[in-house]
């Protein structure tokens, strides 16, 4: 038996799909004790969107530590904050245009979801808030009622409250127009639906089964919740820093939200860190009101600061986020091409991308598969159906080809059908 399996909780899961020792790791690779390489399609479930210790940022923060740089300061003001706000400023907000405050919240993204649901409940003075189906939030309570999976929610042990589910966008197949329903119950007196503070939405859905928002069904959205006085929130926490092609996933559509959760990659180095931008007439939090220890992660203001800087200063690190993004559509689409598309149907956005496949139970030995090829990727859905590829958004070409190749093998060796290159 291993300290593992002797000393740690049931609830562990990742290593579950992956039961070898890591050791070290490097850009797209994981190495484990054996010296044995995997390629990374999971990239801490988006959270390395620029690889494994990423040299530059790794420079930027062993040149901090050496020089005795703050790592633990609360919510006091410090260098590394600073930087990290001005280059979030100068590079990401004032090119697009955008106005925010930043409130800094606990480390995880469901912590940033839940100041955000907070917030929205104590401006509006409304306790119901609007999530969609297959939405994933988080676990923590505030978080997890908005959360759809049933698994995550019947861990809670306590009845979840003032969330109102909506159909997504495609919820209810591509000729029906959900936010119809959502107006009709906003407008009739005897819907049921109480008006919400806010509507928390996910571009793409993560965890859900990478359904993605149709631009003008998020801009349909923006226009309901201005009409009936309800804050729109973007949960941008997996689809975010880049991972949808853009910096942000709702850049397309053109809404602005009144808040975004932003954490995963946001370090950039896989280092704990979460923010809400706020909308500056929104902040309305008196101080303290919202609190936690380690809110600003130091370390991960500087790795953060050094990714804004290095990859976000221009526009071509988005266009090789994008050109990468048409390479996984091409492999995807001709995979599920060669299986005869009804089986498999690609889903995603930018390296957000994935193949729906039958069941959960064929999608989970895909990723079997795809461990004994040294390929790491897990499963996503309401049923576990989605095969999803995280890869890092930094993989070289050649790499991502063979993670491709090895995925067309697994998917060909589940489902037993000859096997040719994936692209
Ligand atoms: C969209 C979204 N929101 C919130 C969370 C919760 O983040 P964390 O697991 O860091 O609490 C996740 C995690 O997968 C997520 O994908």
């Amino acid at each position: 038996m291993s300290i593992f399996q002797e000393t740690e909780s049931n609830v562990m899961v990742y290593a579950r799909s992956f039961p070898v020792t890591f050791t070290r790791a490097s850009g797209e690779f994981l190495y484990d004790q054996n010296g044995e390489q995997y390629l990374d399609f999971l990239a801490g479930a988006g959270s390395l969107n620029y690889g494994h210790n990423n040299p530059t940022l790794k420079a930027a923060l062993l040149r901090y530590i050496e020089n005795d740089g703050i790592t633990h300061g609360l919510d006091m003001h410090t260098e590394a904050k600073a930087r990290f706000l001005e280059a979030f400023q100068r590079n990401i907000l004032v090119p697009r245009d955008l106005d925010y405050r930043f409130q800094f919240t606990g480390p995880t993204g469901t912590n940033a979801v839940e100041a955000a649901l907070k917030l929205a409940r104590k401006v509006k003075k409304r306790q119901n808030v609007v999530a969609f189906t297959n939405g994933f939030h988080g676990v923590s309570l505030g978080a997890v009622a908005a959360t759809g999976n049933r698994l995550h929610r019947g861990g809670a042990g306590v009845a979840l409250s003032n969330v109102t589910r909506m159909p997504f966008c495609g919820y209810h197949g591509q000729d029906v127009d959900t936010l119809k329903i959502f107006e009709q119950q906003l407008n009739d007196p005897s819907s049921g639906l109480d008006l919400p503070a806010a509507v928390i939405v996910e571009v793409i859905q993560g965890e859900g089964g990478l359904n993605t928002a149709k631009d003008a069904w998020l801009r349909g959205l923006e226009k309901i919740c201005r009409k009936f006085d309800i804050l729109l929130i973007v949960d941008d926490i997996q689809a975010g820093c880049g991972r949808s092609g853009q910096f942000f996933s709702f850049e397309n559509s053109g809404i602005k939200p009144d808040m975004v959760t932003l954490s995963k990659s946001l370090s950039g180095f896989g280092l704990p860190m979460a923010v809400v931008l706020i909308a500056p007439e929104l902040d309305q939090w008196a101080p303290g009101e919202h609190n936690g220890t380690f809110r600003g992660n130091n370390h991960a203001f500087v790795t953060a600061a050094a990714a804004l800087e290095n990859y976000w200063a221009d526009d071509s690190f988005a266009l090789s986020v994008q050109r990468k993004a048409n390479i996984i559509s091409k492999a995807l689409k001709s995979i599920s091409d060669r299986h005869g598309n009804t089986q498999l149907r690609p889903r995603g956005r930018g390296l957000m991308q994935g193949l729906a496949c039958p069941s959960g139970e064929i999608a989970s030995r895909i990723s079997r598969e795809a461990f004994t090829r040294n390929l790491i990727i897990e499963t996503s859905g309401n049923r576990g159906q989605v095969v999803k590829c995280l890869c890092p958004l930094t993989i070289e070409d050649k790499h991502l080809q063979d993670g491709l190749s090895r995925l067309a093998e697994s998917i060909d060796a589940v489902l037993k059908t000859p096997v040719s290159a994936a692209s």
